[in-house]
């Protein structure tokens, strides 16, 4: 016995091992065309300023950048970070590393997002935007790891739900909001303090 364990393991050091490039095919899949579509839940209004007006569906209208930027920038001088705004959006919260608003907002169309490639973006591929930085995150969120998910797991079944990464982080102070511990376990002789 032992002696075949012996040779299966002098075997297996010998043989290369296989890496397989694409596991996607490792399974039966079924065609794509029968695959339900990725539901992203989105937030309303996204890419337009919120105001405190409340449109007929209870949802808050919101205003195209371009309403009062025209093409572009519109600050005198232009501001960059959020410290640099003396007269308008001075309600917002800032945190996010040390981008400035140019890193991801376009100058020359405010209702656009740019990539660092100058590319841009509609606020619909927001999500491009923050793969862009954060492509592990986008890498697992894809795997459906990081994200939440919910509706069906099997899609030839139904659709799969998921969120937009800016359903649970505000691109401009985007630290997940901390979770309140629940309470230790309370000390059988002592109690609790
Ligand atoms: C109601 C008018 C209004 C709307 C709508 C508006 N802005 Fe502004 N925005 C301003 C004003 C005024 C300034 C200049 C503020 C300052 O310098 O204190 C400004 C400044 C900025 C700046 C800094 C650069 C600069 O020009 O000084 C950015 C970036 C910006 N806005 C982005 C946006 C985006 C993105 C939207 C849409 C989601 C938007 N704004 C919608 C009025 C507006
Ligand atoms: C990391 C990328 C990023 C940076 C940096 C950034 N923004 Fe934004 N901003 C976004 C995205 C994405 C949205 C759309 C989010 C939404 O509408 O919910 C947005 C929305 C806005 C809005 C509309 C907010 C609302 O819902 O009313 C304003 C105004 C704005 N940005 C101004 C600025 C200014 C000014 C700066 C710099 C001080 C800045 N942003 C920096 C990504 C960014
Ligand atoms: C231009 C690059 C860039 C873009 C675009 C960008 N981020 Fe970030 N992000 C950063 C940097 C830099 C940090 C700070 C990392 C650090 O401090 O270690 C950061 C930090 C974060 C954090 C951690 C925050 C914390 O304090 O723990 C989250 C969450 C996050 N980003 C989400 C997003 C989301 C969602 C988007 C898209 C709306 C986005 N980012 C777009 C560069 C970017
Ligand atoms: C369902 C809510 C949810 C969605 C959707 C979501 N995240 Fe997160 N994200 C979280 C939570 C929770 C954390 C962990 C926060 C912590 O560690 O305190 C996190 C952490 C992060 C971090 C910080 C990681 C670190 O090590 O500090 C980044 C960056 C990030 N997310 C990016 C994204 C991007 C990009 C997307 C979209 C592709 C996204 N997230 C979608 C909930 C979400």
């Amino acid at each position: 016995m032992a002696a075949i364990l012996c040779a299966a393991l002098i075997v297996s050091l010998f043989e290369a091992p296989e890496f397989d490039d694409d596991p996607d095919v490792a399974v039966d899949q079924p065609e794509t065309d029968d695959l339900y579509e990725d539901v992203i839940i989105t937030p309303p209004g996204l890419g337009k300023l919120t105001t405190s007006i409340v449109d007929m569906h209870g949802q808050f209208v919101g205003i195209r950048c371009s309403t009062c930027h025209g093409a572009g920038d519109i600050g005198d001088p232009p501001a960059q970070y959020a410290d640099e705004l003396t007269e308008f959006h001075r309600e917002m919260e800032f945190s996010h590393g040390d981008l400035a608003c140019a890193s991801c907002h376009a100058t020359d169309d405010r209702d656009k997002l740019t990539l660092a490639s100058g590319a841009l973006l509609d606020y619909d591929d927001t999500m491009d935007l923050c793969a862009q930085c954060h492509s592990s995150e986008y890498k697992s969120y894809q795997h459906g790891a990081h994200g939440g998910m919910s509706g069906h797991w099997d899609r030839t079944q139904g659709e799969r739900v998921r969120n937009h990464c800016v359903v649970c982080h505000d691109p401009h102070e985007p630290a997940f909001p901390q979770v309140t511990p629940a309470d230790p376990p309370r000390d059988r002789f002592f109690g609790t303090q």
